[in-house]
């Protein structure tokens, strides 16, 4: 799969887990646009119930490496994204961890479209990662960490993999 014809389509189709990175530094403008992308994701009743840390000082990253069962990569990465949700900013109670699922995708495909490499870590549902970060961080009680997504210039290239399965596909009946 080459040149597409839709930059979105691209995007998303060409957007790959990225673990390696080449250690060349990330602006604060290039960290703001990811940011801005995890905005403006979709929520329900628009209840943006989400908050961003930004984690780039080493020793909270290897703390956070040693506390994570898969998170090797963060070793050579330039800083990982905490994406947290906020129960009491919840208008419809219970889809903190949806909103956030849906935003951290969105700084996955703007990571892509600026060049970067990125990968989602999975933080919730799994307790005892969430109890640990938690931990870290200080976190009250409504606050809620959901995913980390490290992020760096990339050191390795990826293929579209193919993924296309019409048999998951039905119309209008099971
Ligand atoms: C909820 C979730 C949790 C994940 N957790 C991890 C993780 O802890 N460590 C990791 O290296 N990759 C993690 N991944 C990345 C997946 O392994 C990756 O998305 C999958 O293999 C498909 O590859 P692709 O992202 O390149 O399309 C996670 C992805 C999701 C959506």
């Amino acid at each position: 799969m080459n040149e597409l014809k839709n930059p979105v389509i691209d995007a998303i189709l060409k957007r790959r887990s990225i673990r390696a990175y080449s250690g060349k530094p990330v602006d604060k403008s290039t960290i703001k646009e990811l940011l801005i992308a995890g905005m403006y994701a979709p929520s329900a009743r628009n209840q943006q119930p989400w908050h961003f840390i930004i984690i780039d000082e080493r020793q909270l990253l290897d703390r956070i490496r040693a506390i994570h069962p898969y998170a090797s990569m963060l070793k050579a990465a330039e800083f990982a994204i905490l994406v947290c949700g906020d129960e009491d900013l919840e208008l419809s109670k219970g889809y903190w961890s949806v909103d956030c699922a849906a935003s951290t995708q969105n700084i996955l495909l703007a990571a892509h479209a600026l060049g970067l490499g990125a990968v989602w870590l999975g933080v919730y549902p799994r307790k005892e990662r969430q109890k640990e970060i938690r931990e870290i961080f200080d976190f009250p009680s409504h606050i809620h960490p959901f995913s980390l997504i490290s992020v760096g210039y990339p050191a390795e290239s990826k293929s579209v993999p193919d993924r296309f399965k019409e048999d998951r596909i039905r119309w209008n009946k099971w």
